[in-house]
């Protein structure tokens, strides 16, 4: 089999890459190791920014988006008893963010690409990619019990963070940024209706908690804990429980979170990590396969998108025109955004999580950087800025 682009994993950045190619005229196979149902279910973030809505909208997956997205104008930021409103059009001049879970996005790209897309493979695990830096790369995988291979003008690596396509960069031409960070998030889903209209950040002696949502009738609430908690030692009760305590108000002693069936629970690593650079010869790496942010600011879903939109715009330029100029400035483009997001992550979770090494002092600063952003607009600019997305690079 031979195709124009060859993508390995069907996650959002891979499928929104092959229906960003199908759009502009240029074939493509999607390679995908796990079957569709697991892909369809793997629960990850929920945060659009405005770019984002606006290109699936673009591809013709903007449907149920735009029907059951539940668009936000803010977050609410609580710290030393207090909540504070950042109100996002009024300091971003007009931008918002849509709660719209990774799994609808998936299930809403996997759906259409089977209608009308090119081949969308599940079950189909790829070993090793041959001559990345050769006019005719090639994708070895196996699928159906038999190994393939796929011959390509150029291979997108999209196979997320424990993905392959990376180890056919040189280990010489490679390089690696990484932090990681001294908690965990525990993270549930539950049939609870949420109390709160938009999502509140919370800053606690007790550590950090997230309140989040999936529908107006399912919650998604998170609490920072200790790297290797083992989610059985967290009973639903005391879930619950450690989450009220950490969104406590002086002003508001009764305030409560409506409780209901937790119907799922884990305990997610916190990371930062980059590996450069994002393109070797014909190879091509993108989403979780070249960068992870901690999810505090909400960036990876948008970071795979805004790289798509770039890689994507640069292969449609080449079958067009001939010239490789865009893709040659792909991991550069892609990079100054990825960097800036990096910054942005860090900075939210390290503002946000009580470190269990830090002392009073640190305590303090975290303290006096949220006071500033709850009454700086200057400071609250920055921090919608970011969380509401740069523009696409
Ligand atoms: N062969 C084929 N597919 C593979 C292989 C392989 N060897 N290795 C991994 N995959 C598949 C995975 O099964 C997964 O479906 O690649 C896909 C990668 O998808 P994601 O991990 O979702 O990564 P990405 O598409 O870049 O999306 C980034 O994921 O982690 C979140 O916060 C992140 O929301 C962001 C999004
Ligand atoms: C989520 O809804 O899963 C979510 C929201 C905001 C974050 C991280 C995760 O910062």
């Amino acid at each position: 089999m031979h195709t124009t682009v060859g993508i390995i994993g069907g996650g959002p950045a891979g499928l929104l890459l092959a229906r960003l190619l199908h759009r502009a005229g240029v074939d493509s196979v999607v390679l995908e190791s796990r079957d569709r149902a697991y892909v369809e279910r793997r629960q990850r973030a929920g945060i659009l920014e405005q770019g984002t809505v606006d290109v699936l909208r673009a591809v013709g997956a903007g449907a149920r988006l735009d029907r059951e997205g539940l668009v936000h104008d803010g977050i609410e930021l609580r710290f030393d008893g207090r909540a504070h409103r950042l109100d996002f059009p009024a300091l971003t001049g007009g931008r918002r963010v849509t709660v719209y879970a990774q799994t609808e996005v998936v299930k809403d790209l996997v759906a259409l690409q089977l209608a009308e897309g090119g081949p969308l493979l599940f079950e189909a695990e790829v070993h090793a990619v041959d001559g990345a830096d050769t006019d005719r790369p090639a994708i070895r995988y196996t699928h159906e019990g038999r190994e393939q291979t796929l011959t390509c003008d150029y291979v997108v690596g999209c196979d997320g963070f424990h993905g392959i396509a990376r180890t056919a960069v040189p280990e010489h031409l490679r390089t690696t940024y990484e932090r990681t960070y001294p908690y965990s998030w525990l993270g549930i889903l539950a049939e609870a209706p949420p109390v709160y209209d938009e999502l509140i950040y919370a800053h606690s002696p007790r550590g950090f908690a997230l309140a989040s949502m999936r529908t107006p009738a399912v919650s998604r609430l998170y609490l920072q804990v200790p790297n290797g908690t083992d989610p059985a030692d967290w009973p639903d009760e005391r879930v619950w429980d450690e989450l009220d305590a950490r969104f406590a108000l002086d002003s508001a002693p009764g305030w409560r979170l409506k409780r209901g069936p937790v119907t799922q629970k884990a305990v997610l690593p916190m990371r930062s990590w980059v590996t450069e650079p994002m393109r070797h010869g014909r190879l091509f790496l993108a989403g979780d396969a070249a960068h992870i942010v901690p999810p505090t600011g909400a960036k990876g879903l948008n970071l795979a998108v805004a790289d798509v939109v770039v890689l994507a715009r640069a292969l449609a330029h080449r079958a067009g025109t001939g010239s490789d100029e865009l893709l040659e400035a792909y991991s550069d483009t892609c990079l100054r955004r990825v960097w800036r997001a990096e910054h942005f992550s860090y900075a939210m979770t390290t503002t946000l999580h009580a470190d269990p090494a830090q002392s009073p002092f640190d305590t303090r600063l975290q303290l006096a950087q949220l006071e500033r952003i709850a009454t700086s607009p200057h400071a609250a600019a920055e921090l919608a800025d970011n969380y509401t997305g740069l523009p696409m690079g």
